[in-house]
């Protein structure tokens, strides 16, 4: 699986810029979006089970995965508008239009829900699972586990954690995000975009910048205030909450009870910390498929 990853995937020109995506069978769009420091690997046992139930997309962010990475003479490079640029125009481009299923994990999940509150008639329904789904107002509301490291990364220290010693990947990824612990098979996927230390690992410092934490930054806690009162207030859009046992962003605390008071969801729980894939990829893919709404 992991050595035929690469070769599963196709390529976009979106934006000026190369986007790497798995794109495979027919029917009704299935969009799997990640978030950091992670690609369209991280959906890799899920999607088995939705294979025949529809268009199976599975994007690589921009800068990440196989996708093109931007250079520093960009000033706008990884904030979330930029990603969601990309994303938007990736999307129109492969003509993903109507009946459209998100499956969302992290930032793929602020990505997400963006996307659904300004396409409501394009949209099926929404999974989701550990996502970015309402501001932070202290840091008291961050999982205990990772707030030391967070608050390091959107400090001075960021550069040298995370562009030097690349602790995005080992550290959170590989140190706290699973129950158990990855192969070396499946680390050395997810290490490969990030392999020279600096530049390349950007993307993955400029992510835990864009947290809506403490009204910083302004326009990334607008964007969430705006979709969780989308989330919240709007009928007739399915959800399934992917909740996680013990979870993280969305484990106990009042992140996850906002996102119970969502309406027309559903919840199943899974064993997982953050990157739930790694620990119960397969059941998850079978309750989307079991919960997969109506086509319009
Ligand atoms: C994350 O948001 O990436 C994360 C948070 C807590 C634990 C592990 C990962």
């Amino acid at each position: 699986m992991t050595e035929n990853w690469k070769q599963r995937k196709s390529y976009a020109e979106v934006l000026g810029r190369r986007i790497a995506l798995i794109d495979e069978g027919d029917g009704a769009p299935i969009v799997f979006l990640h978030g950091n420091p992670t690609s369209s690997y991280l959906w890799r046992s899920v999607l088995p089970a939705l294979q025949g139930k529809g268009r199976l997309i599975a994007p690589d962010l921009i800068g990440m995965g196989d996708s093109e990475k931007l250079g520093p003479e960009d000033p706008s490079r990884y904030t979330f508008a930029q990603h969601s640029a990309f994303l938007d125009a990736l999307l129109e481009k492969l003509g993903v239009t109507k009946n459209v299923t998100l499956v969302l994990h992290d930032w793929g999940g602020a990505l997400g829900f963006h996307w659904a509150r300004r396409h409501p008639s394009a949209v099926r329904g929404i999974a989701y699972m550990e996502a970015i789904a309402a501001t932070y107002k202290s840091w008291a509301e961050w999982p205990a586990v990772a707030r030391e490291a967070f608050q390091a990364f959107r400090s001075e220290q960021g550069e040298e954690l995370v562009l030097q010693n690349n602790a995005f990947v080992e550290g959170v990824l590989f140190g706290m995000g699973t129950l158990r612990e990855l192969t070396e098979e499946e680390k050395a996927e997810y290490r490969r975009p990030y392999l020279q230390p600096g530049d390349d690992r950007q993307v993955t410092l400029s992510w835990p910048r864009q947290l809506p934490i403490v009204g910083e930054p302004a326009d990334v806690v607008g964007i969430v205030e705006e979709f969780g009162r989308w989330l919240t207030t709007t009928r007739g859009v399915p959800k399934l909450f992917v909740n996680a046992e013990p979870g993280a962003i969305l484990g106990e605390g009042i992140q996850r009870d906002f996102c119970r008071t969502w309406p027309d969801q559903t919840e199943i729980t899974v064993p997982g910390v953050h990157y739930i894939q790694e620990d119960s990829g397969n059941e998850i893919g079978k309750a989307i498929a079991d919960w997969l709404p109506p086509l319009a």
